[in-house]
């Protein structure tokens, strides 16, 4: 039987993995890590959390010490590292936050993976889930990211994944540590946080609050449906080749104005509003210190050498995402409100 570690897996990307995990692989024990930040949420995973092949921890992964005892105790086979501090507008105010929980916690993982090891690396995985922003802007509308794409990170969020991810590259190269690393996209849909630009916006709508749109909405991302991210995950954590990087993406590139204006659109639609309605709504405000002006992902090789390819068109996604949000305004309330966070402060003593 197979022990993997996700970290991360009460957020949002990391709660659509620990239940493909959960769910495809009764036959491996899932041990979720997170230390429940403003951003990690039980609410995610109430569905599976009684599951016999899954079992939360609550913990720092920048606390060594605790990491090393939980290497010892489980004897993981893979760890699947997605916990992070994932914001870059608060990476911006509270840069040291994103040092310490990206560098240093990798980092902590990383040790103790290769102390736990050291013995026998074969069949053993060490996969890090990353970002596209590690690689910098684009500024020619005919480039995109490939996995040889020299890094140049601009925020400091990207700045500590890059560093990360260079981390995990070194244990690979020195220690021989069986490591893999993808680069994926934005992504979106249910469990999203609302600090993030397409929840933000849904939940103003809803509230009939302002729309910020940093600067003049023309900065470019690409999307991608986070439960196909979660498959990309799978596909590389058990076929990816070890030592390698995949770049995950949607080949699916919108300027934010443009995809505000869909999601006001789809809205109006969804709550019987008058069409228009929404889009009163959107307001220019302060553009973000170094915006990166465009992402966008070349995903040929995880598709020719993986088979991997996204399952949903954009606009099906994104009503699937809104009509989420529309039947889980509880969950968004609770998460807006901090309720969420006082439930389970009071259900997991911190460690
Ligand atoms: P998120 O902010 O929603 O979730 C992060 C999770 O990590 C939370 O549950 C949080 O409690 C946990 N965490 C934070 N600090 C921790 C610590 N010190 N110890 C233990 N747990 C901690 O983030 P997300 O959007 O789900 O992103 C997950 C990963 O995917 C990150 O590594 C991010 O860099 C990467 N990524 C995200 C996107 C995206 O569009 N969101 C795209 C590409 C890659
Ligand atoms: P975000 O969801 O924060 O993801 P990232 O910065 O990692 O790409 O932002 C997506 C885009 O939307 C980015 O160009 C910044 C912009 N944005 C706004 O215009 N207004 C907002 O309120 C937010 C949060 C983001």
């Amino acid at each position: 039987m197979k022990k993997i570690l996700i970290t991360g897996g009460a957020g949002f990307i990391g709660s659509h993995v620990v239940r493909l995990f959960v769910t495809k692989y009764p036959q491996y024990q899932i041990v979720n890590l997170d230390k429940l930040t403003y951003a990690g949420n039980l609410a995610n995973l109430t569905d599976i959390e009684n599951a016999p092949n899954y079992t939360f921890v609550k913990g720092d992964i920048v606390d060594a010490d605790f990491i090393d005892n939980l290497f010892t105790e489980h004897q993981f086979d893979g760890v699947i590292h997605l916990a992070a501090e994932s914001h870059v507008d608060r990476s911006i105010t509270d840069p040291m936050a994103f040092v310490m929980t990206n560098v240093i916690g990798t980092c902590n993982l990383l040790n103790a993976a290769k102390t736990s090891w050291k013995d026998k690396m074969e069949g053993k995985r060490f996969y890090h889930v990353s970002t596209d922003e590690v690689y910098g802007e684009l500024h020619n509308p005919e480039e995109f990211f490939l996995e040889t794409t020299p890094y140049d990170p601009r925020s400091p969020y990207s700045a500590s994944k890059a560093s990360s991810d260079h981390f995990v590259r070194a244990y690979g190269s020195t220690y021989k540590l069986p490591v893999v690393i993808t680069n994926c996209s934005n992504n979106y849909g249910p469990n999203h946080f609302p600090e993030k630009l397409l929840p933000l916006i849904i939940h103003n709508i809803l509230h009939n609050k302002p729309l910020p749109v940093y600067g003049k909405g023309e900065n470019v991302r690409d999307w991608l449906f986070v439960v196909d991210h979660a498959r990309a995950i799978d596909t590389v954590f058990h076929d990816g080749k070890i030592g390698d990087t995949y770049n995950i993406g949607g080949f699916n590139e919108w300027k934010n104005i443009d995809i505000v204006m869909l999601v006001c659109k789809t809205m109006d639609e969804k709550l019987g509003r008058e069409a228009g309605t929404s889009e009163k709504l959107i307001t220019y405000v302060t553009d973000r210190a170094g915006h990166d002006l465009r992402y966008a992902i070349d995903a040929t090789k995880i598709m020719n050498e993986l088979g991997w390819k996204p399952s949903l068109q954009f606009e099906e996604g994104l009503e699937k995402t809104v009509d989420w949000f529309l039947n889980n305004q509880e969950w968004l309330d609770n998460v807006t409100s901090g309720n969420y966070q006082k439930y389970y402060t009071e259900m997991y003593t911190n460690r």
